[in-house]
């Protein structure tokens, strides 16, 4: 990349994050009446896994003030068997549906989003979660239900790659991917969409963050993926629906054993 393109690109970033100066002559594929694209991503495959939402069973802490301020990025895991109660309550948390408005115009979910457009689909990669398979999965908020799309052992390997080397996140009982899909907010926003989902990304990853602080698990957001390698994984096409953040989630280890012979031990 030449020093003129790197220039360019960051003028492009910059552009992309300002509001742009409203043109009255401006119409979105909403104001033009055309199609409205699906509220979700359809099931990838034939079977789905109901998920438990007896939350009550999970020990919560319920000060919030408590939540807000032990919250922190986590990066050390015990890799101790997790839940499927805790899966299911961290994605009820993050994409959860609650309502659907009107004649199926727009999902009403546990985190806000411009215009409740909700542009993003939640991928997972499982680890020693009970009862579940190891490998590739696809979460499905309208029925509140995951899918398997690939059973796969030893799967660190790829986590590592798929987070630009960060091997530490290899660990984590589940690493959560959100990918983009574009034009569901492309719709309705046009040229101030990305802007909208660059916001509402950060929505989904607080509540992610307090979320899993609540139950006693660990996690961070990560920003820094290898898109391609998950695309491809993920089976999407990298230009109507791209890979745009990943959040690793697992049992905290409270006596940091951190092990230097262990490939994928966090070191500071
Ligand atoms: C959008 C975003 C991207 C991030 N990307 C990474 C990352 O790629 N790798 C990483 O180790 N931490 C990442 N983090 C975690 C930050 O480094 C962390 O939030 C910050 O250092 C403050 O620490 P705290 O979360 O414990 O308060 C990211 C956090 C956010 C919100």
């Amino acid at each position: 990349m030449d020093k003129q393109y790197i220039d360019q690109m960051i003028k492009e970033g910059r552009e992309s994050m300002k509001m742009p100066v409203e043109d009255p002559e401006y119409k979105s594929d909403q104001d033009l009446k055309l199609p409205q694209p699906l509220l979700a991503k359809p099931a990838m495959r034939s079977v789905s896994i109901d998920l438990p939402i007896d939350f009550q069973n999970l020990p919560i802490e319920n000060d919030f003030l408590k939540i807000i301020n032990t919250r922190q990025s986590i990066r050390i895991y015990s890799e101790e068997k997790m839940s499927i109660l805790e899966l299911s309550y961290l994605l009820w948390c993050t994409q959860g549906v609650k309502e659907i408005r009107g004649q199926n115009y727009a999902t009403i979910r546990t985190v806000p989003c411009g215009g409740a457009r909700h542009q993003f689909e939640t991928y997972m990669i499982l680890q020693n979660v009970e009862s579940l398979e190891d490998g590739y999965y696809h979460y499905l908020p309208m029925s509140h239900k995951i899918e398997c799309l690939s059973a796969q052992q030893d799967l660190k390997p790829f986590i590592s790659i798929a987070l630009g080397d960060q091997v530490w996140a290899a660990k984590a009982n589940i690493n959560f991917f959100y990918s983009v899909v574009a034009y569901r907010c492309e719709w309705r926003y046009g040229i101030y969409a990305h802007r909208v989902a660059l916001i509402d990304a950060g929505h989904i990853s607080q509540n992610m963050y307090l979320a899993a602080t609540s139950i006693g698990l660990g996690g961070c957001g990560v920003g820094y993926i290898n898109a391609a390698v998950l695309n491809e994984a993920f089976e999407l096409d990298g230009e109507e629906e791209f890979m745009f953040y990943a959040f690793p989630v697992g049992k905290r280890d409270k006596d940091l054993k951190l092990n230097e012979k262990d490939p994928y031990s966090f070191i500071r």
